[in-house]
């Protein structure tokens, strides 16, 4: 459901960029980060469990485009918008209204004379006329662009999800962090009313990284050590992501689809690998050539560009994921971000280190030398309540309250 949404909100920032943002490769992202914004267009999602509002002033459509492209399926074989940059297949926007809704109504102002359609799907589809036509009728030029899809008479099945109390808070996050690099750069994302605020994959500086391209496509590869949460890693944040013209298409990937457990790529992903993040930029001028699927939801694995890239990203993933496997300990799956630091380096949100000439190698510290060793012996329970209350916090666990008596006698006996 929250994909339908997705789908319009590709098309508004397509429509976005075309004016706003040319990008030659990863670089034009991370740049996008640094600078300023320009002026930014906004996008606004309404929603009650009976009815869908998307509206845009992202440029509009001719009323000439809706009845010549807009409405048609399938991109065909003809050359595509020059400059579309997430507009690829020609469905997204039939997928979307069609799966929301049974009454569809779309207007647009534009400066070369906008459109407004009526659609009742019910009474269209009983017309099998082909090839199938759309009832659009033309609006005066306008001064400003602008688009609004409302969808009325929605199915039960979108109706139950609208009206799920998660369904707000999970749209709100997938938006986060579909379009991080866009939100306040080229793009205000509303829904229901609230401001959308990027969530960015966050990578430190200590990275390998390596660029190239695969005939029309630029790709660059991170892969290196998270940000900790409160000194922890966790594994929700771990893993690969993914990005075609800077719309993200995986997230935080643990699995074969991203070389994970496959022979001759990586291990299989770990709890002492929660560390792991990596980052996989795709770009090109034909976004036909980027390795997503028609849904933009996930990696073509069949893609060529894909194949090529899954060895590389392997290459650089293991320089990360052998000093992991270095650094586990047999005392617990959990890793310390104290004994990170050293490998972090300062931490920042998405440090692109990528150049054009020769690849970044990640710099594994030394280990450490290991000068600890393990206590272990059995004592009885209830001493050992008695005891725990004689500190003065009785619920502290049986290793906190090893430490507490070890340090006691070291700090009162031996110092
Ligand atoms: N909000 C909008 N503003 C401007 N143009 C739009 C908007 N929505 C759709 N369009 C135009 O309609 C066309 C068709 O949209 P649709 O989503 O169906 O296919 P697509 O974006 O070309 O491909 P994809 O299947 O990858 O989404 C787009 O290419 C774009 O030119
Ligand atoms: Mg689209």
């Amino acid at each position: 459901m929250a994909d339908a949404f997705l789908d319009l909100i590709d098309n508004s920032i397509n429509a976005a960029l075309k004016s706003s943002f040319a990008s030659e490769n990863a670089l034009s992202y991370t740049a996008l980060l640094e600078s300023p914004p320009t002026k930014r267009f906004k996008v606004q999602l309404t929603f009650t469990p009976t009815k869908v509002i998307v509206e845009d002033d992202c440029g509009g459509i001719t009323a000439k485009d809706a009845q010549e492209e807009v409405f048609v399926f399938g991109a065909g074989d003809q050359e595509g918008h020059q400059d579309d940059q997430l507009s690829v297949y020609g469905i997204g926007l039939k997928r979307a209204m069609f799966k929301l809704g049974k009454y569809i109504e779309m207007t647009s102002d534009h400066k070369d004379g906008g459109f407004k359609l009526d659609l009742n799907v019910p009474d269209w589809a009983k017309n099998k006329e082909q090839p199938w036509k759309f009832d659009i009728n033309e609006r005066p030029k306008a001064q400003a662009g602008f688009t609004k899809l409302e969808v009325t008479d929605l199915y039960k099945a979108v109706n139950a999800r609208l009206s799920d109390a998660q369904f707000e808070s999970q749209l709100k996050d997938r938006i986060a962090r579909a379009y991080s690099f866009f939100i306040s750069k080229i793009i205000d994302i509303y829904v229901n009313g609230q401001q959308i605020v990027a969530e960015q994959v966050a990578i430190s500086d200590n990275q390998a990284s390596e660029n190239f391209s695969v005939d029309d496509v630029d790709v660059a590869i991170l892969a290196g050590l998270g940000v900790p949460k409160d000194k922890r890693y966790l594994s929700e944040t771990a893993g690969w992501n993914v990005y075609c013209n800077g719309r993200s298409v995986i997230s935080y990937d643990k699995t074969g689809l991203t070389g994970w457990g496959v022979d001759g790529l990586l291990p299989s992903f770990q709890p002492k690998h929660r560390p792991f993040v990596g980052i996989v930029f795709f770009t090109s001028k034909h976004p036909e050539s980027l390795p997503w699927t028609t849904t933009k939801l996930g990696v073509n694995p069949d893609n060529i560009v894909w194949q090529r890239t899954l060895k590389r990203m392997a290459d650089a993933g293991k320089q990360v994921t052998r000093f992991l496997d270095a650094r586990y300990s047999e005392d617990g799956t959990s890793i310390s971000s104290d004994e990170l630091q050293d490998a972090i380096g300062t931490a920042k949100t998405v440090t692109l280190k990528v150049t054009s000439s020769s690849p970044l190698l990640f710099r594994a510290p030394p280990k450490p030398p290991n000068n600890t060793t393990t206590i272990q012996y059995k004592v009885d329970k209830k001493e050992l309540a008695e005891a725990k209350s004689a500190t003065g916090q009785g619920s502290i666990s049986n290793s906190e309250f090893g430490r507490y008596t070890y340090d006691y006698f070291v700090d009162n006996e031996v110092k």
